[in-house]
């Protein structure tokens, strides 16, 4: 139907007739002669009607999305006329002859506004897709998983599917449960990853697996989670954790500088868990922020303030300092703010010392003194211009607090010193102690410690896992880890976590036998694939990289999905609903 693209048409077009289809971004009449700007998926061009031309009055008739086939010939705009925003902007169209492929009513939104309200753009996702800032993230998409497929290709690995209709997958999320019409009161689980089953492929003597796959868990939402996300999804057998992450890593260099054309630098650094909990307050820790957490604790023990001294003395709390390069000139008002924010992670306040000029400010400077004050600021290498921030309480309390401060304060100052920063980090715990003592996974079940079933048993609560994060401007990317490859220790790791014999067996029976009959050591990672495109085109949501994506209560707007059904198919399906009321 065509001889070119809107967005391609340029000077060497010159002279040329030609035809070219695509919607009306914007018809503009000036009395008299009828501009249209006409879009397609390789972008704009602009289209002049005379008045003299037979398909005038169509023209005229024209409104903005309605499809249309135009042939014309391709000349130079007069001079001082090019518009240098756009790739065509050299030339103009002079049609010859519309043909209305098809009309529009008038859209809700101008295809191109920058404001329309995520709800109106979620609804009339459609049209939203239009917008050449979503065409361009979705291509950009495409060429990262056409890069990964081309990648795990030619490193032997085989693109395997696995079940979507199955049973829990445990990732520490809930389930979505689809019931079973032939098997009355019994339920599918949607996996929350393929994590068993490619454990399974490994068993079938396939060594190598990938899959881009859809998982689904139902968790709270956040800017960037999905009920419904996906991942490349990897595993090999006979690797190990060093030979897997450099090829992930090799993997992931070649998407950036592929796709975007970045380079992400050398070998990856990499933290331990604990130096990245105790530094920078979090497990995904942004290495574009220089700024570190420093460690109090000596200091205060000895101080008469009781805010510090009596975090600094007790088991499992913490006093640290987060110096702020520039920051004194932070206000009052700000402070407030920052004093607010930190408490949403727990923190019952925000102490503070200014560096001004004429020297330390501060409302606490009197309980502390000189001395401790001097030394506050040789610890932090504090310099005139400075602030310095504290957070003292329980450890969990005072990382997440100065954690996610150092985050805030780095979007609001500008304080990055680097664009791009990967990181692995290594060296997790195997598990979680909750509050009662119980133990859960870190990361999954499956994942292998770095000692043996005796020392174990003896060391649970401290013992290291050989699981791998790697970490991209502060976004988890992708995680994995060595997987547990005999049985015993399997049944040793799901018997800390609390589970019974009966219950392993019945949850994951299928697993506990396969490695039984020559199971290889194995392991893998799996890589948040919108996330990762994500960052890569700068978004602030995962939704902007999604086709499709839910909303935060993990709704449809365009579909209006998830709906009721009739009591006919909820008969078929042996299922009464009662909706309880909330108490
Ligand atoms: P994990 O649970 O760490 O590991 O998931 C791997 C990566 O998937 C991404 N991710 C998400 N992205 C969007 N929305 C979500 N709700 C969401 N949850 C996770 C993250 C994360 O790093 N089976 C293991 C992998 C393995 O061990 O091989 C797993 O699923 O970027
Ligand atoms: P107060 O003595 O409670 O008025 O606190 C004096 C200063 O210490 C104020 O700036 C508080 O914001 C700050 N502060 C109080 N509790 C904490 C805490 N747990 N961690 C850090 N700063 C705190």
């Amino acid at each position: 139907m065509r001889t070119n693209y809107c967005g391609e048409l340029n000077k060497e077009n010159i002279d040329q007739t030609v035809e070219i289809c695509g919607w009306v971004n914007r018809r503009r009449d000036h009395g008299g002669v009828i501009f249209l700007d006409m879009r397609d998926k390789r972008g704009i061009a602009q289209v002049v009607i005379n008045p003299d031309n037979a398909d005038f009055s169509t023209a005229e008739s024209i409104r903005n999305e309605f499809v249309l086939k135009i042939t014309g010939i391709v000349i130079a705009r007069a001079d001082g006329l090019a518009n240098p925003k756009l790739a065509s902007g050299d030339i103009e169209i002079v049609a010859d002859h519309i043909e209305i492929l098809n009309t529009s009513k008038p859209v809700p939104f101008q295809i191109d506004a920058t404001d329309t309200s995520e709800e109106v753009r979620l609804k009339y996702r459609y049209l939203d897709l239009r917008n050449d800032a979503m065409q361009k993230r979705m291509r950009l998409r495409s060429k990262v998983t056409h890069f990964m497929r081309e990648f795990m290709d030619n490193n032997d690995f085989l693109d395997i599917e696995t079940p979507f209709l199955t049973k829990a997958t445990p990732e520490g999320a809930r389930d979505y449960l689809v019931p079973s019409r032939t098997h009355p009161g019994e339920f599918f689980a949607l996996p929350q990853s393929p994590q068993l089953f490619k454990q399974l492929l490994m068993m079938s003597g396939f060594e190598r697996y990938y899959q881009i796959v859809k998982c689904f868990r139902d968790e709270d939402l956040r800017a960037d989670r999905q009920p419904e996300f996906t991942q490349l999804d990897i595993e090999a057998s006979f690797m190990n954790e060093d030979e897997i992450m450099a090829m992930m890593e090799e993997m992931t260099r070649g998407v950036f500088k592929n796709v975007i054309d970045v380079d992400l630098g050398d070998k990856f650094p990499s933290i331990t868990y604990a130096d990245a909990m105790h530094t920078y307050g979090v497990d995904r820790p942004d290495m574009r922020i220089p700024m570190q957490m420093t460690d109090m604790d000596e200091l205060m023990q000895g101080v008469d303030f009781k805010v510090f001294s009596g975090p600094a003395a007790s088991e499992g709390s913490r006093v640290a300092a987060l110096r702020v390069p520039g920051g004194s000139s932070i206000s009052r008002k700000q402070i407030d703010k920052y004093t607010k924010y930190v408490s949403i992670y727990g923190a019952k306040g925000l102490a503070y010392i200014k560096l001004n000029e004429d020297g330390p400010a501060s409302p606490i400077l009197k309980f502390l003194g000189d001395e401790v004050t001097a030394k506050i600021i040789k610890l932090t290498g504090a310099q005139t211009g400075d602030i310095i921030f504290f957070g003292a309480d329980k450890t969990k309390i005072v990382n997440e607090a100065l954690g996610n401060l150092r985050e805030q304060l780095a979007k609001d100052l500008d304080l990055y010193d680097k664009k791009w920063a990967p990181i692995w980090v290594v060296d997790f715990p195997m598990f979680d102690q909750n509050d009662d003592g119980s133990l859960s996974a870190i990361h999954h079940p499956f994942t292998a410690p770095t000692v043996d079933t005796k020392t174990l048993e003896k060391t649970a609560p401290t013992a290291l896992s050989r699981a791998y994060d790697l970490v991209i401007n502060g976004s988890e990317v992708g995680g994995g880890s060595i997987r547990i490859h005999q049985v015993e220790m399997q049944h040793t790791v799901l018997k800390l976590l609390g589970i019974s014999d009966e219950e392993a067996q019945d949850k994951f029976g299928f697993l506990l036998d396969a490695l039984e009959y020559g199971c290889p050591p194995h392991g893998g990672m799996a890589f948040g694939l919108d996330r990762l495109v994500m960052i890569m085109t700068g978004c602030d949501s995962i939704r902007d990289v999604i086709a499709f994506p839910k909303t935060q209560t993990a709704a449809c707007l365009l579909t209006n999905a998830p709906a009721s059904v009739s009591r006919k198919v909820l008969r078929e399906l042996s299922i009464q609903v009662s909706l309880a009321k909330k108490d």
